[in-house]
């Protein structure tokens, strides 16, 4: 994933097709996931886009280009036009791990490389962790694959799962993560992991009772969700530990961090908990 400068043979190309004034336009950053690229386009490049797609792609390597989008919608489907060539499934290798996914229909954030990597640092050796929205195994992969962690990773959207089954055997950690094509509420198992992901956003809160029936009687949970800034720095640990209290656990906030914003005035960010059954 890389966030780069424009390339000066990119200008030389497009300054010979395009009207001055477009060509100070032109996208001065743009994401690479393997070889997909992502490119913002103003709308005043819109009767050019194509040829402008092609000329990056040519320039940076790049099999396909797609127009930035929205994510959206409860399984955080990214909204994305094909400019350049056809094929959006790449591989991409971050900190070691090989993801495996299709660009152009599965959420990849490269502004939550820094929780990848840092769940790779958290993760203890042969500890049982539950990831409750695997996606591709954004956060769990660097967990089995550095810290040689045992993963359940459930996700529900099947062809978001059939990536995650992939990318668990591209890493050969087959024989550490099992992986479960199912919504999470329905996960039968009950107090068995040390250690939670819960990486969702907007509607998390609502799956926490089902973490704390997941989670063994003393536990860590990585509480993501968005919150408005000004409640900050109270939520969402004030309703985290409210819901927790109501089931029987205390919780105790080990630390925050931001992830990146998600809308004006609104934060995503994650919350490190330690919950204890009383
Ligand atoms: C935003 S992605 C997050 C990926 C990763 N956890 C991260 O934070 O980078 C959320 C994933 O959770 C899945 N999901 C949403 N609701 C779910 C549920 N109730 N049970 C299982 N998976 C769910 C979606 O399909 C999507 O792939």
């Amino acid at each position: 994933m890389r966030t780069q400068v424009i390339k000066p043979r990119i200008r030389e190309i497009l300054s010979k097709e395009l009207p001055p004034e477009r060509v100070s336009l032109l996208p001065k950053h743009w994401v690479q996931i393997g070889d997909v690229l992502i490119l913002p386009l103003r709308p005043e490049l819109e009767p050019y886009k194509r040829r402008i797609a092609e000329v990056y792609a040519q320039v940076i390597g790049a099999k396909t280009v797609l127009r930035k989008g929205h994510i959206h919608g409860e399984t955080r489907k990214p909204d994305y036009e094909l400019l350049y060539g056809k094929d959006t499934v790449t591989v991409h290798v971050e900190n070691g791990v090989k993801y495996k996914l299709d660009v152009a229909r599965v959420m990849f954030s490269p502004a939550n490389v820094k929780e990848r990597v840092r769940m790779a640092e958290v993760a203890k050796p042969g500890e049982l962790v539950v990831d409750m929205f695997a996606g591709i195994g954004h956060l769990s992969l660097p967990m089995a694959v550095h810290k040689g962690a045992r993963v359940i990773a459930i996700e529900k959207n099947p062809y978001t799962f059939r990536f995650l089954v992939e990318n668990i055997w591209l890493n050969g950690v087959q024989d550490l993560m099992t992986p479960y094509n199912m919504d999470n509420r329905d996960f039968p198992a009950e107090n068995i992991a040390d250690r939670i992901l819960m990486g969702y956003v907007v509607t998390t809160h609502e799956f926490i009772p089902k973490a704390l029936s997941i989670a063994k009687d003393e536990a860590i949970i990585h509480y993501h969700n968005t919150v408005p800034e000004k409640l900050r720095p109270e939520e969402p640990f004030a309703t985290f530990k409210r819901i927790a209290r109501e089931h029987g656990y205390d919780a105790e906030k080990l630390k925050e961090l931001v992830i990146k914003r998600y809308a004006p005035g609104v934060w995503h960010v994650v919350v490190d908990i330690r919950v204890y059954k009383r």
